[in-house]
């Protein structure tokens, strides 16, 4: 508990630091910071997840919305392929106490609420070592728009760039800041609008309200096809 505090703690600096610093000066602290507090990530063996029956739980739910790989069976459902376990985890028990409650949110309330938090833990784990998916090349213009926001942000606006927290390839920083890389688009913008409406508010610190609230529906367009490529 009290390493999940100081953690805590870590991560607000970082973002007060982000949204108050000069964009230049942010990026290699913020990576830093999330990195060196981060515990290091064990990939479990498949066969041992398969000893405690995820992939069957797996299979009798979330395959049905996710793939049994994680690979999403709509652009609005999110892949969770790949993605690091620490942010699983904490979206199960967001969606669980209902702190996360954008409009699509209800739909994993009831998928969240019967796992206990070791099966939470199990089946993030189970997520995290599934091949995440590869980048889908399309849209160049869109794609390069949104490469150029990821890498530079928008200096006018005090948007800070993206891959100061989600990575030079956009593959997240464990433990708080998630893989966006191959993630699906039409997820994407329904995550960004969230966030910019302050629709989705389980973001630390009002991390992504903020720089969502500064970004034109064009642009969050953008992002998605961008991280979509990745
Ligand atoms: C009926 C469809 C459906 C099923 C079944 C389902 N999910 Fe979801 N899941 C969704 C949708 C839709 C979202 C996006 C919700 C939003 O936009 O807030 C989501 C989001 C998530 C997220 C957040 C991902 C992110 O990137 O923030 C996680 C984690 C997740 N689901 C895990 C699971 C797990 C584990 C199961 C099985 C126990 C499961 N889901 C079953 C539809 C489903
Ligand atoms: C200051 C750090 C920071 C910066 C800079 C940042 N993000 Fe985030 N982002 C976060 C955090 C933290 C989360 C996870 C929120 C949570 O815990 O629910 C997140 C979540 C997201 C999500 C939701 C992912 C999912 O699976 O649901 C998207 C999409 C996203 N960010 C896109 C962007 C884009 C695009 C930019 C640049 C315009 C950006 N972020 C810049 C910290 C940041």
């Amino acid at each position: 508990m009290r390493r999940k505090k100081s953690l805590l703690k870590s991560i607000s600096l970082v973002a007060s630091a982000v949204i108050l610093m000069p964009i230049a000066a942010i990026a290699a602290p913020a990576a830093g910071a999330a990195n060196t507090s981060a515990k290091p990530i064990t990939r479990p063996p498949a066969a041992r997840l398969a000893q405690v029956g995820i992939p069957k739980i797996v299979q009798t739910t979330c395959f049905a919305c996710h793939g049994l790989h994680g690979m999403a069976v709509t652009s609005a459902y999110p892949n969770l392929a790949g993605q690091w376990p620490s942010y699983i985890e904490k979206q199960l028990h967001n969606f669980k106490t209902h702190k996360r409650a954008d409009p699509l949110a209800p739909v994993m309330w009831a998928m969240a609420a019967p796992l206990s938090d070791k099966t939470i833990k199990q089946v993030a784990q189970y997520f995290f070592i599934q091949k995440p998916a590869p980048g889908k090349s399309f849209a160049p213009k869109q794609v390069a728009a949104g490469r150029k926001i990821y890498f530079g942000g928008l200096p006018s606006k005090g948007v800070p760039a993206c891959y100061a927290c989600h990575g030079g390839t956009a593959a997240g920083l464990p433990p708080w800041f998630p893989r966006l890389a191959g993630q699906r688009r039409q997820y994407v913008v329904n995550q960004l609008t969230y966030f910019k409406k302050g629709l989705r508010t389980n973001d630390p610190k009002s991390m992504m309200r903020y720089i969502a609230s500064r970004l034109s529906a064009k642009q969050i367009k953008e992002m998605a096809a961008f991280v979509r490529s990745e």
